[in-house]
């Protein structure tokens, strides 16, 4: 059976694991890098569609030790990269180069380049695929950590994070998968209702919408990398997505809620709840947090936020005033609920002089993060 690797940010292995499980696929493996799992190609297309807390779908093809340039071409060439695309498509080789011998990530993509494109030249009349970097039909990821070199056939293409939904942000919007992550960390469950205080684009609130209208987050994309490959299975991928289809439903059993200082964004949220098709399952409203309560009727249920924290937005001077209103709002008006923040920044959070029950690691891109569990006693 093939294997296949799922990758994800660092703090999400686990829920991604979980999400891989529920799917039926059978998860081997978990490292920093993602999750291993292996499954026939149906199961990749099913993964590629429905993982939400993916970034993309590797299929390993070679992992070798090489400590000189000949011996990475040789190595590279030990496997028949002509059977994905014909010759007339484009590939290109991204490379991720750590603790080794070799002179830097250019040179070694450059160098697996040349043995791909050669094994085509001597296969097809000295024919060659061009090289695309933006959009390649085939592209290759290389990883060397300390001479052992790992290779790996994208699936995905753009990245499965890039829903196509949000085509507006604000300034510092949270990766949609990530967003996904976080509401699977939050232990959250469908019947409860969500607020995000400080919405921003809204993807918080999308994400937990989607998951509960159970449509697929691959659903709105274009097409994913697989399609371009010649052995990929039409039937399949048509029974996969007929199935996923079938299973959307039309509301989501709880209603949602999004607030932002600033209208501009809730407009740009609203907009991207309409492109993915759950504006009706969302309120959003223009309100800043000193002044936010429940909505009316809503039994208590848990916030979810990402305030600004500095490293992209703002200064932390400023920004503990926020922090400040948003403990006392919580302390004031949301009794019972269950808070839970996104933040890069300790000093921060420390302004919110509230205790955290629970704290997990996750990056968000290169900041390293804390997700905290705040119970509002009620
Ligand atoms: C880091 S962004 C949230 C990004 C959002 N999660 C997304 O994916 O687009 C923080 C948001 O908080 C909002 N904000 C800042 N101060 C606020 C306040 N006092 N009350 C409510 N919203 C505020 C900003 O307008 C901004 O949209």
């Amino acid at each position: 059976m093939p294997e296949f690797i799922a990758a994800t940010s660092r703090g999400l292995i686990d829920v991604l694991s979980d999400e891989i499980s529920s799917l039926g696929l059978n998860v081997i493996n978990k490292t920093s890098a993602g999750v291993t799992f292996e499954s026939n190609w149906e199961g990749c297309y099913r993964a590629n569609l429905e993982l939400r807390t993916a970034t993309r779908v590797l299929k390993p093809v070679l992992d070798f030790p090489a400590y000189q340039p000949d011996e990475l071409y040789h190595n590279i060439r030990k496997h028949d990269f002509t059977k994905y695309i014909d010759v007339g498509q484009t590939i290109a080789v991204d490379a991720n180069v750590r603790e080794s011998g070799f002179r830097d990530q250019r040179f070694v993509a450059m160098k697996v380049k040349d043995a791909i494109v050669d094994q085509f030249r001597d296969a097809f009349d000295g024919k060659r695929p061009d090289v695309d970097t933006d959009n390649p039909a085939l592209r290759v990821a290389v990883r060397v950590v300390k001479n052992q070199v790992n290779v790996a056939i994208d699936t995905s293409g753009d990245s499965l994070s890039q829903r196509g939904y949000r085509t507006e942000a604000g300034e510092a919007p949270l990766r949609e998968h990530l967003a996904a992550g976080l509401l699977a960390l939050s232990g959250w469950s469908q019947n409860v209702t969500i607020i995000d205080p400080m919405c921003g684009s809204g993807t918080i609130l999308i994400e937990a919408a989607l998951r509960a209208r159970k449509i697929a987050p691959g659903s709105f994309r274009k097409k994913f990398a697989f399609q371009n490959f010649r052995g990929f299975q039409r039937e399949a991928w048509d029974r996969v997505v007929t199935e996923t289809l079938s299973a959307e439903i039309e509301k989501a059993n709880v209603h949602f809620y999004g607030f932002d200082k600033y209208s501009r964004m809730v407009r740009v949220a609203m907009n991207n709840a309409q492109r993915a098709g759950v504006e009706d399952d969302i309120t959003f409203a223009a309100s800043a947090i000193d002044v936010l309560t429940p909505p009316p009727g809503a039994e208590p249920g848990i916030l979810i936020v990402n305030p600004p924290y500095g490293e992209r937005l703002g200064i932390t001077e400023e920004l503990k005033d926020v922090y400040r209103d948003l403990a006392f709002s919580l302390k004031r008006n949301f009794k019972g609920w269950t808070c839970w923040i996104l933040s890069g920044n300790e000093e921060l959070t420390g302004a919110l002089k509230l205790k955290a029950s629970r704290r997990m690691p996750v990056f968000n891109g290169p900041i390293e993060c804390r997700f905290l569990e705040y119970k509002i006693n009620a």
